[in-house]
């Protein structure tokens, strides 16, 4: 199904119960930010603390993320940020398959109803994520960085999981690179 409706979407989304991880839930996470966002970005699930309070990337890589967004000239009001499954997986495990095809729904429906400039895909399972909306097969991440993909008019960006950038720092300049190439395009 696709909803028409953001507000009525997330009120449906926080009672759902359609997978297996509403069970451990505290809080089921939305989407936030611009409703008219030129950049709308993708992470795999919420952690620990998006559970907590509800809010997406509000921990140590949401963090890293809006930092390195700010330094690119990205600004809050510029982008919408949420996940592939919205809700937290236990032990922070990545999301099974069979959630992130249940929770696809959400997900492909904020796209419609958003329909930004630049989507994001942050790691490996939104790129699966975003494979099962357009249909398109990406390879690994690693691999797909620096590289850009056209699909509706929207362009699709693979990017570093801002978690795996915390890991190894040496991915900063990538990670901010890749940033600085999409400002570059929503600039010109
Ligand atoms: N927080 C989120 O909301 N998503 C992630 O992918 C990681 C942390």
């Amino acid at each position: 199904m696709v909803y028409d409706d953001l507000e009525n979407m997330n009120s449906i989304i926080r009672n759902c119960t359609k997978c297996i991880l509403h069970e451990n839930r505290k809080n089921a996470v939305c989407g936030i930010g611009s409703l008219a966002p030129e950049v709308f970005l993708i992470g795999e699930a919420p952690g620990r603390s998006e559970d907590e309070n509800g809010i997406p990337f509000s921990g140590r890589s949401g963090n890293l993320l809006r930092k390195s967004l700010a330094d690119t000239s990205i600004t809050e009001h510029a982008f919408y940020i949420t996940n592939s499954v919205k809700c937290r997986p236990p032990n922070n495990e990545k999301p099974k398959r069979e959630s992130m095809k249940i929770c696809n729904e959400y997900l492909k429906s904020e796209i419609q109803l958003l329909r930004p400039k630049v989507i994001i895909a942050l790691g490996n399972t939104s790129l699966t994520a975003l494979s099962l909306i357009t249909g398109t097969k990406y390879g690994n991440i690693s691999e797909m960085i620096g590289k850009k993909f056209e699909w509706n008019g929207t362009l699709i960006f693979p990017q570093f999981h801002p978690a795996a950038v915390l890991r190894n720092m040496k991915r900063l300049d990538i990670f901010n690179n890749v940033f600085l190439e999409v400002t570059k395009i929503l600039r010109n």
